[in-house]
């Protein structure tokens, strides 16, 4: 289809052409603004994308000749209908008004739009433009990503929209430091454990509510055991050795007495790993298990160690 559907009728165009010449007025006569006189168009008209736009024009009974034109191309010339576009449909040829629709507007129907009248065989304009609105969207954004601490990360969020949309980053984690950044990227020079978790991209341009969209940052760092404490427990009791460290990816952990590590499925003693912690059970604690316990826990980037001190009643500790 050619401009407006109208190209694809020669027979029209030259009739087109005719009312150019003798009908309407040359395309960039400026209206004057403020003209009290006839067509008076409305407003711009700003519509989203997917809606339908009104255009209407004020007349009076001495127009003799109305039509609405889609920039040079004429979309309605009295009842008549020039282009071939369906969405486009005649509301209102009244001796008061002069109104079309169209019907599910893209964005390429943006821009400006002339009632053309004629009066006392003078040929008058006035224009608006329709302004196509749409709701933001992320069209691409980083992944998540997984960094070792000191590491540098740069976070990119694209997003597509009328009015462009404005974008932010945020740091959503419950230990948040509130970083906030207004762009599309977001820079982090020398990542701390504090910075991990998840930052939320959002786009907003008051068309629709903000889209966000969150990507999960992750901060590998070597193990750090923040408890491992001496216990006394009486012969023939229960004791418990417990061994608790942070680290990302989650530590593994060993067991040593003295120089000797603790081999699996001792009998009376059971290890339990979890993530963040090893606990050591014996379950009829005797002398020979009296004395010093070492953890160690480890991953990918390193490792670290903690010794504590099973004892027996009178024994003196520090730990
Ligand atoms: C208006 O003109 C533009 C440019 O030719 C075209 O893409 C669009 O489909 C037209 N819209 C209507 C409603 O005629
Ligand atoms: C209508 O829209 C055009 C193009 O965006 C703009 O130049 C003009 O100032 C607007 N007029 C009004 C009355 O808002
Ligand atoms: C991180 O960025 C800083 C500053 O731009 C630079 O000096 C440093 O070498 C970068 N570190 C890595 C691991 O790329
Ligand atoms: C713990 O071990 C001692 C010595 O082997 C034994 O006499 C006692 O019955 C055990 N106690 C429990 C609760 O198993
Ligand atoms: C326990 O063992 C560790 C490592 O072998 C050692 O550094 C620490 O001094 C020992 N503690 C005691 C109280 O002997
Ligand atoms: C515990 O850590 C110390 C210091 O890093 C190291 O010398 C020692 O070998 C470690 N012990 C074990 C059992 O890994």
């Amino acid at each position: 289809m050619g401009v407006g559907g109208c190209l694809a009728l020669p027979w029209r165009c030259l009739v087109v052409l005719c009312l150019r010449l003798l009908f309407l007025v040359p395309a960039g006569v400026p209206v004057r603004s403020g003209d009290a006189t006839f067509p008076k168009a409305m407003d711009n008209v700003t519509v989203r994308q997917g809606e339908s736009a009104t255009l209407r024009c004020s007349v009076d009974n001495r127009v003799t000749r109305v039509a609405w034109l889609n920039r040079s191309s004429i979309l309605y010339a009295g009842n008549d209908k020039w282009c071939l576009d369906p969405r486009v449909v005649l509301l209102a040829n009244t001796k008061t008004q002069y109104s079309i629709l169209i019907q599910d507007v893209d964005v390429y129907d943006e821009g400006p739009y002339t009632c053309s009248v004629q009066t006392d065989n003078h040929p008058k304009t006035s224009r608006v433009h329709l302004i196509v609105q749409v709701s933001p969207k992320i069209t691409e954004i980083s992944s998540d990503i997984s960094i070792n601490e000191g590491g540098n990360v740069s976070l990119t969020c694209i997003a597509t929209g009328r009015p462009d949309p404005t974008i932010t980053w945020r740091h959503i984690s419950p230990k948040a430091v509130g970083f906030i950044s207004e762009d599309e990227y977001l820079e982090i020079t020398g990542i701390t454990r504090e910075q991990s978790g998840e930052y939320e991209c959002s786009a907003s341009n008051d068309v629709s509510a903000p889209v966000v969209q969150r990507v999960k940052v992750t901060v590998n760092y070597p193990p750090y055991i923040s408890d491992a404490k001496s216990t006394g427990v009486p012969v023939g009791q229960k004791g418990i050795l417990l061994c608790e460290a942070s680290a990302v990816p989650s530590a593994e952990f060993q067991w040593y007495k003295d120089d000797k590590r603790l081999a699996e499925g001792q009998k009376g003693l059971k290890v339990e790993n979890k993530a963040f912690f090893s606990r050591l059970t014996f379950f009829n604690v005797s002398e020979q298990d009296y004395g010093n316990y070492t953890c160690v826990a480890s991953n990918q980037l390193g490792n670290t160690n903690a010794s504590m001190i099973l004892y027996g009643p009178g024994a003196v500790h520090d730990g």
